[in-house]
């Protein structure tokens, strides 16, 4: 059964919704458009284009808010932000607000999957933290033990009980089938996480761990199929960068 339904008496034949999907779902009879049966991924278009609203979105809650463009943000002051971004590792003991969470969380949600698969999953470690911390840990000081007399840099990194979350209040770790679709969503919600005033650090560490681990794949208990494609840390920043990183050369050609 194809998610979405069609009120004949709103529709007005303009075809929008035809020409816009991109399953080729939609077609038009007459004056009204029809859907088919199979091949529609749910996307959502032919509701967002509708300009009589006819179409409906079956097990969806409709979303009572205004399209904003990106393009009413200012692109300068978007880039600049962008470049001025940076990994934070140190953290204030304050906690992050559940309207914030919540904003971060919405973030992820409304990034793209392929083929509109939606197939990323958010587990915030709350309670586990300490925990999910403490076996990190117990693996990466084994793993230092193991290569310090072989790896020089090894034999100075301190792992401390702290290592992996830097005493930040809140741990987001992001699950899918997909590393595209997880780490878009992850983008997503760190630019959210950094306009609202927070700071990130991405834990490959972690995500390290959780390959390795059996115990924090167990805590994790990520849905069915799902691996750990980010851990996101998150926190308001103990320390206020006041230069741009220079990069490496733009690597872009043209063909
Ligand atoms: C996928 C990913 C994983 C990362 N993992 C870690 C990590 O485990 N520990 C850490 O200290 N930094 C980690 N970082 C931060 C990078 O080291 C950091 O982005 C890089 O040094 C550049 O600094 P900047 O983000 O401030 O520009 C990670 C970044 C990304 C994108």
């Amino acid at each position: 059964m194809i998610p979405i339904r069609i009120n004949e008496s709103q529709c007005i034949g303009c075809g929008l919704c035809v020409s816009d999907c991109p399953n080729a779902c939609l077609y038009l009879e007459g004056s009204r458009a029809r859907a088919a049966q199979t091949g529609c991924i749910a996307c959502g278009h032919c509701y967002a284009i509708c300009p009589s609203g006819a179409i409906r979105m079956e097990d969806y809650d409709a979303v009572e808010e205004p399209v904003v463009s990106m393009a009413e943000l200012s692109s300068d002051t978007l880039l600049s932000a962008m470049k001025s971004r940076r990994t934070i590792r140190r953290f204030t003991r304050a906690p992050v607000e559940p309207e914030k969470l919540a904003k971060i969380l919405e973030a992820g949600r409304y990034s793209p999957t392929g083929g509109n698969a939606q197939n990323v999953a958010y587990t915030v470690l709350g309670g586990k933290q300490a925990e999910a911390e403490a076996i990190c840990v117990r693996l990466f000081r084994t793993g230092k033990k193991l290569g310090a007399p072989f790896i020089d840099f090894l034999k100075r990194v301190e792992i401390g009980d702290d290592f992996f979350f830097k005493g930040a209040p809140l741990v987001v770790v992001v699950s899918g089938k997909s590393d595209i679709n997880a780490g878009l969503a992850s983008a997503y919600m760190e630019l959210m996480a950094e306009s609202l005033g927070l700071g990130v650090l991405y834990s490959g560490f972690f995500v390290i761990c959780a390959k390795i681990s059996r115990k924090l794949r167990k805590l994790l208990d990520l849905p069915k199929g799902h691996k750990v494609v980010s851990c996101m840390i998150f926190g308001y920043p103990a320390v206020k960068y006041r230069r741009i990183v220079p990069r490496k050369p733009l690597q872009a050609r043209r063909l």
